[in-house]
């Protein structure tokens, strides 16, 4: 058993639990089943890395089932595995509770591969349950030799030159190949600098979008595998591929708005693809058919394609079945082969890749001025549109995105900025009707206006395609409260609106950009809606790929430099740090440590030599960053939280995690190290911004008339919600200080009317610091509240999706600010997510990976009675389920087989706690530790636990 990897108290607690079982339970098999078995995070991936890691959840009957030990067998084929003839790994028995993260230590694995494996566990009774399913992994293209193809392109860019954009169509390219013998196995390898969509004798390949997604294309590409067997034939055979600009040439963020030097073609100017078909015959010979100059190229109905202006096509110019064999392509030119770059990486797309989601169909099409027409599609979401029409040929239909009504009805597009967001489409004039989805775009809206119809359109003509990365659901929340259940489903809406293959700010203007601030602040809010372990294994590399050279995180990763002053700002670059802890935390993965140590360690000695041995950034110390001091409490209200301030607390923040993370991967000193620093800054924090009696100051004359400053005119305060929130949920105040900032916070909140004042920095440990300091009640009054600023004001002035602004649209009233900034697919303020999980419902980890994590629901004075949550943990999937019933509380729980959970039961009468309606002491699985603070404490292993007692 690895018992390095579990603290003394889970030790302790097992070794507890193993005793009572082994006593009270018979020693009979509980079919402790292996299920749900991944590879890297993935189900059946292709990976590139030297040892994969294996996890697996179980599933068991009765209470209190663990893992006593496991063994893996890994075979080169199913037969082999299935005679249990482990060729490539055979783990033998391995004693203790490990279920993820292991890593493959057997044969090593040569580009290729394809492994079988299947997994068994002992019970506790140590008796072994019934071997899993049958999973896989293969191993992709290992290193750069095993790439015969070349870059190819076809160099559009002197046509397609508009006015504002400069769009060159998109070229197709095709290759027909003759196949010599049945075929036994095809895999196609693919990527491009750019965008791509393959296709093989008329059929598109897969179901991605945007691949190879978003790098920098300057230190790394990805390439995605496909099995392609079944798409080719002996004989004749098309392989075609369209490429378009993307992210690597295609306009990215604010540029043009801001009259950046350079608008696109951040990392190059022709898009290109490269690609190799591999088919392994029958007959046991094998054949690749990579690009090069051989591939025909051309261009035709896509005339534009770009991510934030759109696409344009005319189906006038299509080639029908270009890429099935026999196309006469003798108007087609021969590509031309562009050289690689020496010290670009191409590796397996380590991510979930974007997918349709969803399809909305129009609720309603109503006809406006000019000849338009508007379609509702009821949700605001990124995607696309299915475009369904018949018309005559030459008509063009022109399709324009908008979120949001201005109150007359029309569509509001100001918000979009520069960001064309047009797709236009030019009809054949098919009278059987024509269907067109754009490939190489996406919009965020819930609107589309449609001009150039003949006659009044139906609700077919146009359905709606979310697109989102494909990150598996693991959450539900829900309460008796609606208010309540349609902010979680704006928050759900949002997150899958902005994690499209990076977690975006938005999806609709000219942004989209991976903000880390935004990141850092919503990354623990989103672990419980879906599983983002792969989502950000691929982020964080981007991430640390844009490390500057002084060491500090940018404010967006990748970071092509859309602004001249672009630099970093304390409160964003902290992500660097944020979000490899949470994912360390949340999925037990040391690996995602190990590897970015270096990159941290670096960054954290930037921010300690900019504190010049002090220990705290004074007022003005971030005055050379623009805007001054960095983006601090971005959005909030009222007076500014000093962005110095902010800075101290996410150092100090920084610093201990850092203590925690080199514990995890058995560094000792430096976690010392960290530990002092963290210990350092906090000392110097409270000796600089409070006084006495733990008041937060600061020095507002330091920061003159505010100029420079975000928001600077309306000048500095230390004692603030967000100054007070951040502190407590950072650990940054001396414990006897503690409570009394937690009183400080509350009379702040009463002194604005029982309302929230704070920013995007601010509002994520708002109403976790409440609860953190005895003040539920007080969070639950924010939370329900929908007066101006609050989530429930959003979701009464008729939010489906979380907004930038705490008043992007008012009833009656209209938008704020719609030119400047005006996003209502935002996720900043949505990290109150953390909260309705941690805390309204309960579910924390306690060691890293959830193996041991506690329940303690904080239940709601008022407005909410009942909640129910259930959370799919690396380790299985976590209930907690309250509900208030006179003058009881019941509370379900569901603990994952090998795992254990502290659950904090509700209740002032401890003596009233029942089990399944029988008294505590009656059950031999649960231990009652003791109360406190108005809780029985609680230990049970796995299994369904009803609670219920008196409140
Ligand atoms: C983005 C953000 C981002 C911010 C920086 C905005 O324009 O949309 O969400 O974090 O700039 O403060």
């Amino acid at each position: 058993m690895k018992f390095a990897r579990l603290n003394a108290l889970t030790v302790w607690l097992m070794t507890c639990f193993i005793t009572i079982l082994f006593t009270t339970s018979e020693a009979i098999s509980a079919n402790l089943t292996p299920v749900h078995l991944r590879t890297e995070y993935k189900q059946n991936p292709v990976v590139d890395v030297d040892k994969p890691r294996l996890s697996w959840e179980l599933t068991a009957t009765g209470r209190g089932q663990l893992q006593t030990a496991y063994q893996i067998l890994v075979a080169s084929s199913t037969a082999l595995l299935n005679a249990e003839k482990a060729d490539l790994w055979n783990s033998a028995k391995v004693t203790g509770n490990t279920t993820n993260q292991i890593e493959y230590a057997g044969k090593t694995l040569p580009s290729r591969t394809i492994c079988y494996w299947k997994v068994r566990s002992w019970d506790k009774s140590g008796q072994p349950g019934p071997w899993s399913a049958v999973a896989t992994w293969e191993m992709g293209l290992l290193t750069k030799a095993d790439w015969s193809a070349n870059w190819i392109g076809n160099d559009l860019t002197t046509l397609g030159k508009g006015k504002t954009y400069h769009l060159p169509p998109a070229p197709f390219f095709r290759k027909e190949i003759q196949l010599t013998a049945p075929v036994k196995k095809a895999r196609l390898y693919v990527t491009s600098l750019g965008l791509y969509e393959c296709q093989i004798n008329g059929k598109r390949i897969g179901t991605d979008y945007f691949t190879p997604g978003w790098t920098d294309y300057n230190k790394r590409v990805y390439y995605q595998t496909y099995d392609v067997t079944a798409n080719i034939k002996t004989g004749k055979n098309a392989l075609g591929a369209i490429i378009a600009d993307g992210w690597y040439a295609g306009y990215l963020g604010y540029a043009l708005l801001v009259g950046n030097p350079v608008v696109k073609n951040f990392y190059g100017d022709v898009p290109l693809l490269k690609a190799q078909l591999e088919v392994e015959y029958t007959n046991g010979k094998t054949e690749t058919i990579a690009t090069d100059q051989s591939w025909k190229t051309s261009h035709g109905p896509i005339l534009e394609a770009d991510i934030l202006n759109g696409e344009t096509y005319n189906a006038n110019l299509a080639f029908d079945n270009w890429s099935k064999p026999g196309f006469n392509d003798t108007n087609w030119k021969s590509s031309t082969v562009f050289p690689d770059k020496a010290d670009r990486q191409i590796e397996a797309y380590p991510g979930n890749p974007v997918r349709a989601f969803q399809e909305l169909k129009a609720k309603t099409v109503t006809p406006k001025s000019g000849g338009h027409y508007l379609f509702d599609l009821g949700q605001n979401f990124a995607g696309v549109v299915r475009l369904c029409v018949k018309g005559n040929k030459g008509d063009t239909l022109r399709l324009r995105f908008g979120e949001v009504l201005f109150p007359n009805g029309d569509i509001m597009t100001e918000n979009l900025r520069k960001a064309r967001a047009t797709d236009t489409y030019i009809l054949k004039g098919d009278p059987k009707g024509e269907t067109w989805t754009p490939k190489f775009t996406y919009h965020g809206f819930q609107y589309v206006d449609v001009a150039g119809f003949r006659s009044a359109p139906g609700l077919d003509a146009i359905t709606g395609i979310v697109l989102t990365s494909a990150t598996p659901e693991t959450g539900t929340f829900e309460t008796d409260n609606k208010l309540i259940n349609k902010l979680y489903q704006n928050i759900v809406w949002t997150q899958r609106s902005n994690y499209v293959d990076v977690p975006t700010d938005c999806p609709q203007r000219d942004e989209r950009l991976g903000w880390t601030g935004d990141a850092q602040a919503y990354v623990q809010s989103a672990t419980f809606n879906n599983d983002i372990s792969a989502f950000f294994t691929k982020w964080l590399v981007d991430l640390n790929d844009a490390q500057r050279p002084d060491n500090a995180y940018p404010i967006y990763a990748p970071a092509p430099n859309v602004r001249k002053t672009d630099t970093y700002s304390p409160g964003w670059s902290e992500a660097g740090i944020i979000c490899p802890y949470t994912i360390y935390k949340t999925y037990g993965d040391t690996r995602v440590i190990q590897k970015f140590w270096p990159n941290m360690v670096a960054y954290l000695k930037f921010m300690e030599a900019k504190s010049q041995g002090t220990y705290v950034y004074k007022e003005g110390s971030f005055a050379e960053v623009s805007p001054k001091g960095g983006f601090g409490d971005w959005l909030s209200v009222g007076k500014k939280t000093p962005p110095d301030m902010l800075a101290t607390l996410y150092f100090g923040y920084a610093a201990s995690m850092m203590a925690d993370m080199a514990k995890a991967i058995g560094k000792p000193d430096e976690a010392t190290y960290y530990t002092t620093m963290f210990t350092k800054i906090k000392q110097a924090f409270m000796a600089h911004y409070a006084d006495s009696n733990g008041r937060f100051k600061t020095n507002s004359a330091a920061y003159g008339n505010g100029e420079g400053y975000v928001d600077g005119e309306m000048g500095f305060e230390g004692h603030t919600q967000t100054a007070y929130a951040n502190a407590i949920y950072m650990n940054m105040i001396a414990p006897n200080l503690t409570p009394k900032a937690g009183n400080w916070l509350v009379d702040l909140i009463k002194a604005n009317d029982n309302k929230l004042s704070t920013g995007f920095l601010g509002v994520k440990p708002l109403l976790p610091s409440l609860s953190m300091t005895g003040h539920t009640n007080q969070a639950y009054k924010l939370l329900l509240s929908t007066e101006y600023p609050s989530w429930g004001f959003e979701v009464v002035n008729g939010a489906n999706t979380i907004w930038e602004r705490w008043n992007s649209y008012i009833k009656g009233k209209g938008f704020e600010n719609n030119a400047g900034m005006n996003s209502f697919n935002h996720y900043a303020f949505g990290s109150v997510n953390e909260w309705l999980f941690g805390n309204a419902a309960g579910i924390k980890a306690e060691e890293a990976g959830y193996r041991t994590f506690i329940i303690r629901p904080e239940l709601a004075p008022e407005g909410i009675n009942a909640v129910n949550a259930s959370y799919q943990s690396i380790n299985g999937t976590i209930v907690s389920s309250w509900k208030k019933e006179g003058n009881r509380v019941r509370l379900n729980v569901v603990v994952p087989v090998n795992t254990i959970a502290t659950v904090f039961i509700p209740t002032t009468k401890p003596e009233s706690v029942l089990e399944s309606n029988k008294a505590l002491t009656a059950s031999p699985d649960i231990r009652v530790i003791g109360t406190r603070d108005g809780f029985l404490q609680v230990t049970v292993g796995s299994g369904t636990y009803q609670f219920s007692a008196v409140i």
